[in-house]
């Protein structure tokens, strides 16, 4: 294992998934191989076909080694997971958690933020724009499996699922999210509901607010979940950092996914800040089996969260540029149908890896990829 900073050689598991996974993680690597030639960057692929195809195979979503292999890589790349026939719980919890957890990849880390060349489906103003951050806590909070079910399949059924916070969980978040706030616009939108949920909401706010008694140049503000939601929509420009808990930073990042244009290109990055274990990129979308296998995905998530893990392995210049590069390709019109275009998920890719080798886009007809005549 490695700490994120500057290295040549950069061993990387590779976990397309399911479905639209898979279609996305190639062309990605062919990008990460190509500008990791411009800035002596050496990637080691480790290839893993976990997934639900694996599961119905051998009963796992991934061998009882799995950590322990993903243990040796330094960074981890993830496609997508869930695929229908096997429950969503199944392959979530089977994969996605216990990787995140392992590693304590306590921070979900979702940009939000509107590229050039892509239009909101919201009516923004002239002068706003969308450019925010995500901070949500990936460790804790409601995704528990704390709790039961009794009398099963009786009238007196009952389920109980508990939310667990701990003041290390809360406070890592929130500082984390103050540290970013710090370099940017110096600006915190806290996720609560401590009106409704009376015990742990108040104790996030507590903690996240002792926490920002060290960061005095920050102004942080709490906003019930359901006002901050309505918010993302009708007045997006007001934020700069949100941090939210597990299940509220989960809903708020769909959100933020679609307000940016479509899912297909949403990033995140699942971070174990200390770098004492490999971090996960991942896009934020799944593995969209209602297009899978017709080439159409849109493979700018999966590049984006490429572009987060050169970030975060300390060659942001390499990161810049391959964003540089995916927005140049949505400016030159080349784009998958989710983003109203016709190109197909290898067009998309080529035109990103035709910036990134010569700084330019050739002229295609509108929407399809190809070369203008
Ligand atoms: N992190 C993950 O691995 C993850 C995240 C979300 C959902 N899932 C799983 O994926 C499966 C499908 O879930 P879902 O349908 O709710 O969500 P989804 O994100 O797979 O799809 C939602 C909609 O967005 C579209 N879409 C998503 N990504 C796209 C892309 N790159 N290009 C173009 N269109 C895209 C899909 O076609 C679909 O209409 C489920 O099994 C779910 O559990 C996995």
């Amino acid at each position: 294992m490695q700490t994120p900073e500057a290295s040549r050689t950069v061993k990387v598991a590779v976990i397309p998934g399911d479905g639209i996974g898979t279609e996305v993680m190639d062309p990605t690597l062919r990008i990460l191989e190509a500008i990791g030639g411009k800035h002596g960057l050496d990637f080691v692929w480790q290839h893993y076909d976990w997934s639900c195809e694996h599961y119905t195979r051998t009963g796992r979503m991934m061998p009882e080694d799995g950590l322990d292999r993903l243990a040796e890589a330094d960074q981890i790349l993830l496609g997508a997971v869930g695929y229908p026939g096997v429950p969503d719980h199944v392959s979530l919890w089977g994969l996605l958690i216990p990787i995140r957890r392992t590693f304590r990849q306590y921070i979900n880390l979702r940009p939000v933020k509107l590229l050039r060349g892509i239009e909101s489906p919201l009516r923004l103003q002239q002068d706003q724009s969308i450019d925010f951050v995500v901070i949500r806590e990936n460790n804790e909070g409601e995704y528990s499996e704390v709790g039961g079910r009794l009398y099963r399949d009786t009238p007196e059924e009952v389920a109980v699922q508990e939310a667990i916070f701990t003041r290390r969980g809360v406070e890592r978040a929130a500082r984390y999210a103050l540290e970013l706030a710090s370099t940017r616009r110096r600006r915190l939108a806290s996720a609560t509901k401590s009106n409704g949920i009376v015990h742990t909401m108040p104790f996030w706010d507590q903690v996240v607010h002792e926490v920002a008694a060290d960061y005095p140049d920050v102004e942080v503000r709490d906003y019930h979940i359901d006002a901050l939601a309505a918010l993302f929509v009708l007045d997006p420009g007001r934020f700069d950092v949100v941090v939210a808990s597990n299940l509220f930073g989960d809903i708020l990042t769909d959100l933020g996914a679609a307000i940016i244009g479509s899912i297909g290109i949403a990033p995140s990055g699942n971070l174990n800040p200390e770098g004492e274990h490999p971090s996960m990129f991942e896009p934020v979308h799944g593995s969209a089996p209602d297009i899978a296998g017709q080439g159409i995905a849109n493979p700018l998530g999966q590049i984006w969260a490429a572009s987060m893990m050169l970030d975060h392995l300390g060659h942001p210049d390499a990161g810049a540029e391959v964003l540089a590069a995916v927005e140049a390709t949505l400016d030159a019109g080349v784009r998958t149908p989710d983003l109203g275009g016709t190109a197909t998920t290898t067009e998309v890719a080529d035109a990103v890896l035709e910036h990134l080798a010569t700084g330019a886009i050739t002229a295609r007809t509108a929407g399809t990829g190809e070369a203008a005549p």
